[in-house]
């Protein structure tokens, strides 16, 4: 049951397109736990910044991980854990989603710039033009040692993906729980559970 196990946050990480929606649903799929699209966290002005093909400064982002430490925050008082994609491509973006929270890990996506660029030019319906994909991969500072987490490759299909994520970060088998997993704790009301907002853009 949930009270058994320590809670944890896993975000997963990386350049757009290299799968990390694609990985997060497999982890909750996998685990059972909470699945948030850290791109439903942005301000309407970053979306449409990125919609006309410019990228986001540094004071653009701010409200926006602050956004996603506080749903992190409200999920861990709830004794939930989840996993949560956020590019999160510098260091002091993960130090923004890792202050107060001990429950954070990262799992960085990690793939040469071909391999994404070919996987984005396929991907239909979202805000982030493969002309964009230099300037993430300029501004991207890899997971370092002494980050929890794991980094793992994406090359390959995505079971095989899936697969070296769940070894790595040790990652619990909730699929073949026998347990009841739901029930819910004392005093927990409808409505109590605080949502992402709308996903706007994919
Ligand atoms: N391991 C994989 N093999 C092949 N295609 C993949 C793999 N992982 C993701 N994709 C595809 O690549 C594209 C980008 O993946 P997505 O999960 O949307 O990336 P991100 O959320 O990091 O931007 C999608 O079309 C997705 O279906
Ligand atoms: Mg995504």
């Amino acid at each position: 049951m949930e009270s058994e196990e320590r809670v944890r946050h896993i975000v997963v990480m990386g350049v757009s397109g290299v799968g990390k929606s694609t990985i997060a649903k497999g982890i909750s799929t996998f685990t059972g736990w909470t699945f948030a699209e850290g791109d439903a966290f942005h301000p309407e002005a970053n979306v449409a910044k990125m919609h006309e093909g410019h990228p986001l400064t540094d004071e653009d982002r701010w409200p926006w991980l602050r956004a996603i430490g506080e749903w992190m925050s409200a999920e861990i008082a709830e004794g939930r854990s989840a996993v949560i994609t956020c590019s999160a491509l510098r260091r002091v973006y993960r130090d923004l989603l890792r202050e107060g929270r001990p429950e954070v890990e990262f799992c960085h996506l990690d793939a040469q710039a071909d391999l994404v660029g070919d996987r984005l030019t396929h991907r239909d319906g979202h805000f982030m033009p493969p002309s964009l994909l230099p300037s993430q991969f300029a501004t991207l500072e890899p997971l370092e040692d002494d980050e929890p987490g794991a980094t793992v490759s994406v090359e390959g299909a995505v079971p095989d993906v899936l697969a070296r994520v769940v070894s790595s970060l040790h990652l619990p088998d909730r699929r073949a729980d026998d347990l009841p997993i739901d029930d819910p704790p004392a005093g927990d009301l409808p409505g109590d559970h605080p949502q992402p907002p709308d996903q706007r853009t994919e």
